[in-house]
């Protein structure tokens, strides 16, 4: 679907054309487990929102933001304040997608309460519709207790990049017996606490296939095959945007080189005069 957006100069809200249909809700989501697959991206920006929302079930405000738009490291450093900026200017620029905004690391670890006050924060700051957590049986207490409250939650096992320091690495998990015993448990542990979707990071691909079926709400894939009710990517990993993406990525675009050549031309034409032409001047009218 082809979607232009005109500018309400009163609101500075930027309206899309033709009018889209209402915005889907978490039990609608959540019904659509083994059914057609959900399609999920992740969006920081009110534009990159307005380009996905058309072609979205889904919409996550990962705390992945940390590398991709700040430059950080590793998710750890991200915070309640940049997830809560993103996370709104994501809801203003959707109409269509469930928006789901990442509990920072450090923002709901520590007990249920901690988790409830950061989450409802989110929540009232952003508009968005859910929020997800990592972790698997250590995290089941609290995703009971903020789903008893309102708070739809999405779960996150496997491979759980804010947990990068004690898994020394963005490596699949699961290829022990063990591990996969435990990344199964996990699954087990948060969908019976009420998570509404689960995302299964960097798995094996039949442990994706083993906790789908164990689980009763959706399971989401990265790098997890597409036995999953559902895939989620990294926008900008799939666009092309970074020179390395990891293996599971299919690259959609090469967003990079096209910026680099795009940038390139305009860099060229400033130092040549050519850039400003013609159309780009104001004179006075005779
Ligand atoms: O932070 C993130 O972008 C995620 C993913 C599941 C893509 O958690």
């Amino acid at each position: 679907m082809s979607v232009t957006h005109s500018l309400d100069t009163s609101t500075s809200r930027a309206n899309p054309l033709p009018a889209p249909m209402k915005r889907l809700t978490v039990p609608k989501l959540k019904a659509m487990k083994g059914g057609e697959p959900i399609v999920m991206l992740t969006a920081y920006t009110a534009r990159m929102a307005q380009l996905l929302d058309p072609h979205c079930d889904l919409l996550l405000v990962g705390d992945s933001l940390g590398q991709v738009i700040y430059g950080l490291p590793s998710t750890v450093p991200v915070t309640l304040e940049m997830m809560c900026a993103h996370g709104a200017a994501v809801v203003r620029g959707s109409w269509h997608a469930v928006v789901a905004v990442d509990m920072p690391f450090g923002s709901y670890e520590a007990s249920p309460e901690q988790a409830f006050a950061s989450a409802a924060r989110i929540l009232k700051e952003t508009g968005a519709a859910a929020v997800k957590l990592e972790g698997g049986e250590a995290m089941a207490e609290t995703v009971a207790f903020l789903s008893g409250r309102g708070i739809p939650v999405i779960g996150h096992v496997g491979l759980t990049p804010q947990a990068v320091n004690a898994l020394g690495g963005y490596g699949a998990r699961g290829k022990s017996d063990a591990e996969a015993k435990k990344i199964l448990a996990d699954a087990r542990a948060v969908a019976e606490a009420g998570c509404f979707l689960l995302v299964l990071e960097g798995v094996m691909e039949e442990i994706a296939a083993e906790a789908t079926a164990a689980v009763d709400c959706p399971t989401i894939g990265i790098g997890a095959s597409s036995s999953c009710d559902g895939q989620v990517l990294v926008t900008e990993d799939m666009l092309g945007l970074f020179e390395r993406a990891p293996r599971f990525v299919k690259r959609y675009e090469d967003f990079a080189g096209r910026i680099e050549a795009a940038v390139s031309a305009y860099a060229g034409e400033v130092r040549s005069r050519a850039f400003p032409g013609e159309d780009q001047i104001y004179r006075r009218k005779k």
